[in-house]
């Protein structure tokens, strides 16, 4: 069953309320508004109450204000005279259930993620690559992927770039020209994304998105709050990081039909980054990610200033909108001011682009879907109070939620298992290990010629000597024949004569030797 959200009373007749109903939350939404015109406190009233339905929230926490939905609300005498003009009794003080995130760990626990879930598109934004290099670096991670090698951590694509640049010619058939250029570019933009702290945001574990769709014990939706005070010093790495998160619950969840109330509202502070400069691929990504994330039960609400920050087929999807006031100095504000107020369907009580320039603080003019889905007339209305406090948690109440998270211990510690870094690095030390083993065997070699050779050499000498020893002997042995045989068996084969003569002396020695 669908629920009617009170958001706001009628300004005019405090006794109407002005709803959203839970079952078009998921319409998408927006909520502008010039600087201290009230915008955070209503993003605190829509998330406290879509959390109260069992609505999980998302919100990014630009200025540290946010946090005070940790910690119950108290009155106070400026309080009690908003209650009496908006004719509400009493405040149900209370805190919400909340898990602080923070990209850098510090103020909640840490969110990464890895290359490869990022992809080469949001990585080429977060570097701000050209056309050209967003190329090179597409093709570094398919040659990434056709390797085996894993893209986790930067030091993976710190080392990948190596490689390719390493590589080029070999690699230049299959994946085309890697010019030294761009991979230099890449490198030096990965080296700058470093310096800002970027390096901690890739690697594991990394954040399951699913975690963020989460209730506690009471039926209450988590609301999950991410530090970005400092993110929002590179607004670049923060617009594209949240736009991560959106494909990822895009890509994560199931289509669900109708539904009486969302899965998850993802509220887009400072919404204006995330289409500053964007490439018109970027931009038809967003927009096509807002136009199908609502049938997978996530509403996204954006928050800026001015509602011309965003551009015309994103702000034709949302459904639900407040307006808070603006200002009309300059004929520029002016134009601003006559275009917010075209976006409403008239009411015909009051001039639309007057009321947006008159406007109190905490006022807004409103158009939510009717239980039917379609845009309601304008109507201008008091927010509702808020149930938590108006100032932020201190460091040590922020310490004490991170300690008793339901998510404490999950993402705390990084872990680094083995991936293109480690792999490259390998092959350089098994390549290493390689030349060492060819360079012994060439050295083994080499020692066995020799001692052959000098084994050879030995053995003509032996050879030789032993020649040298026999033909002594065969002196002496003939020396002593002579001696023995004497005169008078030369002078017996002398009278034997020719050659029959010969054999005789042959066989006389013979008997001689072999007795
Ligand atoms: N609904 C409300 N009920 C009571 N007080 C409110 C309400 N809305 C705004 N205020 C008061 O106005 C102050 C400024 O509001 P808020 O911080 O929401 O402005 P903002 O539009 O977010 O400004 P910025 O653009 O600077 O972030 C609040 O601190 C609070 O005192
Ligand atoms: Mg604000």
């Amino acid at each position: 069953m669908s629920t009617p959200i009170i958001i706001a009373k009628k300004t005019t007749d405090t006794t109407q309320d002005i709803v959203l109903h839970s079952k078009f939350a998921n319409r998408h939404g927006l909520i502008a508004g010039a600087t201290g015109t009230g915008k955070t406190v209503t993003l605190k009233v829509l998330a406290e109450s879509f959390s109260r339905l069992g609505i999980p929230v998302f919100l990014a926490d630009a200025k540290g204000d946010v946090s005070s939905l940790a910690k119950a609300g108290s009155s106070s005498p400026k309080f009690e005279e908003r209650l009496n003009l908006l004719k509400v009794d009493s405040v149900a003080f209370a805190a919400s259930p909340v898990i602080f995130w923070d990209l850098f760990g510090q103020q909640g626990h840490p969110i990464r993620t890895t290359i490869s879930e990022i992809g080469p598109l949001l990585l080429a934004r977060m570097l701000n690559l050209n056309d050209t290099q967003e190329g090179v670096l597409s093709a570094v991670f398919r040659i990434a992927d056709d390797q085996g090698l894993l893209l986790i951590d930067f030091k993976d694509l710190k080392s990948m770039l190596s490689y390719v640049s390493a590589h080029t010619s070999e690699l230049k058939a299959e994946y085309g020209n890697l010019s030294p250029a761009s991979i230099g570019a890449i490198q030096r933009n990965l080296l700058a994304l470093g310096d800002q702290g970027g390096e901690q945001f890739f690697g594991e574990p990394s954040l399951n998105i699913l975690d963020f769709i989460q209730t506690d014990s009471n039926g209450h939706g988590y609301i999950n709050i991410l530090a970005a005070d400092k993110l929002m010093n590179t607004p670049k790495l923060y617009a594209t990081f949240l736009l991560w998160m959106l494909s990822e619950l895009f890509e994560q969840l199931p289509e669900v039909g109708d539904m009486d109330k969302p899965k998850l509202v993802f509220f887009f502070d400072e919404a204006h980054l995330l289409f500053d400069n964007a490439s018109p691929a970027l931009q038809q990504k967003i927009e096509q990610v807002v136009r199908l994330i609502r049938s997978k039960g996530i509403g996204i609400y954006f928050i800026t200033q001015n509602p011309l920050d965003l551009p015309e087929s994103v702000l034709g999807q949302l459904g639900n909108r407040i307006q808070h006031a603006l200002r009309a100095f300059t004929p520029k504000d002016q134009k601003a001011v006559k275009t917010a107020a075209d976006t409403f369907r008239a009411n015909p009580d009051f001039k639309v682009d007057q009321a947006i320039t008159e406007l109190a603080v905490g006022e807004a003019l409103i158009s939510c879907l009717d239980e039917q889905g379609t845009p309601q007339i304008v109507e201008r209305g008091w927010v509702m109070p808020p149930y938590s406090s108006f100032n932020p948690i201190t460091v040590e109440e922020r310490q004490v939620i991170i300690a008793q998270s339901i998510v404490a211990g999950i993402y705390d510690q990084a872990v680094d298992r083995d991936s293109a870094y480690e792999m490259l690095q390998n092959k350089v030390a098994e390549r290493e290990q390689q030349k060492q083993q060819a360079e012994l065997e060439k050295q083994q070699l080499k020692e066995q010629e020799a001692a052959e050779k000098q084994q050879l050499k030995e053995q003509e000498r032996l050879a030789r000597e032993q020649q040298r020893a026999e033909e002594k002997a065969a002196q002496q042995r003939a020396k002593m024949t002579q001696d023995i045989v004497g005169t008078f068996a030369k002078s017996a084969a002398r009278s034997l004569g020719g050659s029959s003569g010969q054999k005789i002396v042959r066989g006389l020695l013979g008997s001689l030797f072999g007795k």
